[in-house]
């Protein structure tokens, strides 16, 4: 995790302003202290402070004059929070700054060898040890030749083990950055007046949409009027700029209080975007222009494999239900930290399936990694365009849900069930789905959007609901089947942003201990839309009425048969079965959001968590 920003200008601006503000865009990404580097004619200014961004601001001399500029907002690994700890960190010297995003695994060892060497470490983290370890590899050869800066930095990175993107800067070189990447993201973006440098380009969008991504174990020497990017071995690489499409208003609120609640507010058009172009309802066909290339491949797969964290991991469990289902195909869902570890067999007719909202998150990448060694086909359903899941998988699909910037995953979670339904079509099409079914998913994929839109309108009583609640302290989320793993997002989402203790069951497994903990005091919110698990679902609900639990359910419109059951019920439109949960979960995400805001916490950054999750 961990936000990085920075800039090489042509001439000598006063660029600390531009630099909170990029910052302030990565902010999602770590926010317990925040820091910044500028090389100036009288040497290196630099200040970091534990806290947010807008904690180091009034420390901050703006008037600072320099073309070199690096920032980083932390997420804190090794070390603390505090002001020692915050990056940049420093040599000796403070000649070389440096700011870091990963973890650098044999930091104690270096640590050791480097205090063996006269090295006095001012920090505990493990980031510090790079600043010392290039101040050594430097020496005396202080020239002004980028040359010498270069081949330290590149015989520091040789030396260390774990994921990174840094950025270094020296006093005597005051036009250039240097840059390098493994497992944790960075890009370089292009205009004419400036380089700039960052973790997301999100933090670009003011500035260029021409970037450049790193790939794993690549340096690049970043100066106003040269790019060189290289491997470690030293071997140049070409390589041509992408256009970000997203829009500035994308990362602005936009008159919303919070990105949370922008960001559910815009669930329908997440919906819209995912299926826009691809679904020939006459034809009950989904056309996924990212799986052409291996559509035969794909014909012959017997089983898929998918791998996510968090929600994202939710989002593939209703997919593993839909296409079990509807395509016949047998699908596991592992959870990316627990994947590539696991020593599974597979067999040439799997595939791997990757989700991910960021494309960035360790783990998932993690197991990619892993499990492209045995040589199986692996895709991608990622929603950031040029991430480092997009570009490590073989083909995938893409949300276009635009950047998400809450912590917590709303739009991005619907618009993956949209992309699972499609997948269900695509796949199942292949296999045995007739086409009248494939031509009923397909329309009544079309009208979800609107069905989302009449939820909407519902907002203020999901909101009272949540007003009359939001001071229990433990809730039991309850769904079975296709709505089990919505209960297991219903009850994440609380916790992230309300810091409620919730937990997500299978309805029919409370009975095997859950079911304990209920009395007056443990409300359950259970998800009984009318389907083919409905009556069972409610025999679940009287085993919690018959111990007086509370029930809040979220149930299929006209359905008027729980009142004597329910303490409130939340209405849903109709739709098919297997794609109910992308109409359930919208109230239960804003009964989240709001429960975080009555308790009055930052619900677009919980404490202790950061949006991508690029350590493991
Ligand atoms: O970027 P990814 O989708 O790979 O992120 C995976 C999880 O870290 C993420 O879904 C996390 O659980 C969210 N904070 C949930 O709201």
């Amino acid at each position: 995790m961990c936000g990085i920003f920075g800039f090489v200008s042509k001439k000598p601006v006063t660029g600390i302003g531009n630099m909170l503000q990029a910052l302030k865009k990565l902010e999602y990404r770590g926010y317990d202290s925040t820091g910044i580097a500028v090389v100036t004619q009288k040497g290196i200014y630099s200040q970091k402070k534990a806290g947010r961004i807008s904690k180091l601001e009034p420390f901050l001399d703006k008037k600072v004059l320099g073309s070199v500029f690096i920032g980083h907002t932390r997420w804190a690994t090794h070390g603390k929070p505090s002001d020692k700890n915050a990056h940049p960190h420093f040599g000796c010297d403070n000649k070389i700054q440096i700011v870091h995003n990963g973890i650098i695994e044999n930091y104690k060892s270096l640590k050791h060898e480097l205090e063996g060497r006269g090295h006095r470490f001012k920090s505990d983290t493990d980031s510090e040890v790079f600043a010392h370890l290039v101040e050594e590899f430097l020496g005396r050869k202080n020239g002004s030749e980028i040359r010498y800066f270069e081949e330290a930095v590149r015989l520091s990175l040789k030396r260390i083990k774990g994921a990174y993107a840094f950025a270094v800067i020296h006093q005597n070189y005051p036009k250039v950055i240097i840059v390098a990447k493994n497992s944790s993201p960075l890009l370089i973006g292009l205009s004419d007046q400036a380089k700039y440098i960052a973790s997301d380009p999100i933090a670009l969008l003011r500035h260029t949409r021409k970037v450049i991504y790193l790939n794993d174990q690549e340096l690049a020497i970043v100066t106003p009027d040269q790019l060189k990017i290289s491997t470690l071995q030293n071997k140049e690489i070409l390589r041509k700029y992408q256009e970000v499409s997203w829009s500035e208003d994308a990362v602005r609120k936009t008159g919303f209080t919070h990105f949370m609640e922008k960001e559910i507010f815009e669930e329908p058009e997440a919906v819209e975007n995912a299926i826009r172009g691809r679904l020939i309802v006459s034809q009950g066909l989904a056309k996924l222009g990212g799986l052409e290339s291996v559509r035969q491949k794909l014909e012959s797969v017997k089983r898929l494999i998918i791998t996510a964290c968090g929600t994202a991991f939710f989002s593939g469990l209703v997919g593993e239900y839909m296409l079990e289902e509807f395509a016949g195909l047998p699908v596991e869902v592992e959870s990316g930290s627990e994947l590539r570890y696991k020593r599974s067999p597979f067999d040439d007719k799997s595939a791997l399936l990757a989700v991910s909202q960021s494309g960035e998150t360790a783990d998932t990448l993690g197991s990619i990694k892993e499990i492209k060694k045995t040589g199986l086909l692996t895709l991608g359903l990622v929603n950031t365009v040029g991430s480092s899941i997009a570009r490590e998988t073989n083909a995938g699909v893409y949300n276009h849900a635009g950047p998400e910037i809450s912590v917590a995953s709303t739009k991005v979670f619907i618009s993956q069930l949209a992309v699972f339904a499609l997948l269900t079509l695509f796949l199942g099409r292949q296999r045995s789905m007739s086409k009248n079914m494939g031509k009923l998913i397909a329309s009544e994929l079309t009208l979800i959007p609107r069905k989302l839109r009449t939820i909407l309108e519902s907002s203020v009583y999901i909101k009272r609901v949540a007003r009359k609640y939001f001071k229990y302290n433990n809730f039991l989320f309850l769904g079975r089947k296709f709505n089990y793993p919505i209960a297991l997002e219903g009850a994440l989402k609380l916790k992230e942003v309300s810091y409620i203790h919730a937990e997500g069951y299978g309805a029919g497994d409370m009975k095997h201990g859950p079911l304990a903990l209920i009395d007056e005091n443990f409300p359950s919110i259970v998800i009984a839309p009318k389907d083919s698990v409905y009556d069972k679902v409610v025999s679940n609900m009287e085993e919690l009425k018959a111990r007086k639990g509370k029930i809040i359910i979220i149930t299929t419109s006209g359905n008027k048969g729980l009142d004597k059951l329910a303490d409130e019920v939340l209405y849903i439109p109709k739709t098919i079965e297997m794609l109910t949960p992308l109409l359930t979960v919208m109230p239960l995400h804003l009964l989240a959001y709001y429960m975080g805001v009555f308790r009055g916490h930052d619900v677009d950054k919980p404490r202790n968590l950061a949006k991508s999750v690029t350590v493991e």
